[in-house]
């Protein structure tokens, strides 16, 4: 089965429907998204955090997101997969991230890739679509930059950080990424940098006015037991349920229930 492409979406835009997008590192996942329908998947370097229970995500190497894109890769056959570049793949030089941005495509098996941060990148995102590489901006809070931006915080509330990041996401427009990321903006900004852009801007606490939403997968499905920021909506407690699954498990593997006489060979 051909994947969905970049055209999709932007027809998508062009059309005025909404899309949604969530996060994904693994295989098993990967095949209950498609059967939810969900048509593009990102697999995010919130690995970090969520995979590799780190605090943040600047650790994540290029090899580890090979990987965990090759295995969503072999767990689905129509989603798009777009894979994050990590922290200090894309920021050395061009001929680095452009090697890395090619590692993502041919070793990983992605059909996108996403990099974080505006107008300092506008050459490269153009660098990488000459080069057959579709790229999906990241702007607002760019975790990457969490020890530059001291914390998790809101970004673009004062109105010389709005001015900014409207500038570069009309900078990433014009640079041809087919994509942007809005993360953690008031709804206000949000809404109009979507729609003054052409291409679908795919928000996470950004509101409900963007072109299309992102969550953090396990975080919507209730699987992670640290607190979580507002704009995450707990589509299904899963993180219970197998707290609830295994204690009872173990209770039946102490008390002999398990497994039964139909479980067993004779
Ligand atoms: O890595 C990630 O999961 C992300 C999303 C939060 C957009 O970048």
């Amino acid at each position: 089965m051909q994947r969905l492409s970049i055209h999709h979406f932007q027809q998508k835009k062009t059309k005025g429907e909404r899309f949604a997008m969530v996060t994904c590192y693994d295989a098993t996942f990967a095949q209950l998204l498609e059967l939810a329908g969900i048509e593009i998947v990102l697999v995010g370097d919130s690995l970090g955090n969520v995979i590799k229970g780190e605090a943040t995500t600047t650790m994540v190497t290029m090899e580890e997101m090979i990987y965990h894109t090759q295995c969503v890769v072999r767990g689905s056959s129509k989603m798009l997969i777009v894979a994050d570049m990590p922290f200090g793949s894309y920021q050395i030089t061009h001929d680095q991230a452009l090697h890395n941005g090619f590692r993502l495509i041919k070793e990983g098996g992605a059909g996108a890739i996403k990099i974080e941060g505006g107008q300092r990148y506008a050459s490269l995102v153009r660098d990488f679509v000459e080069q057959g590489i579709p790229v999906v901006g990241h702007l607002g809070l760019t975790p990457q930059s969490v020890h530059q931006l001291g914390g998790y915080r809101v970004q673009g509330k004062k109105a010389e950080d709005a001015k900014k990041i409207k500038e570069d996401a009309h900078l990433l427009e014009a640079a041809g990424c087919f994509a942007i990321v809005l993360e953690c903006v008031p709804e206000d900004l949000a809404t109009e940098i979507s729609q003054s852009l052409q291409i679908p801007v795919i928000g996470i606490g950004a509101g409900v006015h963007t072109d299309a939403q992102i969550l953090v997968l396990q975080d919507m499905l209730g699987l992670n037991t640290h607190s979580l920021p507002k704009f995450v909506r707990n589509y299904a407690e899963l993180g219970n349920q197998t707290v609830d699954a295994l204690a009872r498990y173990q209770d039946d593997v102490l008390n002999g229930h398990f497994p039964s006489k139909e479980e067993s060979y004779h």
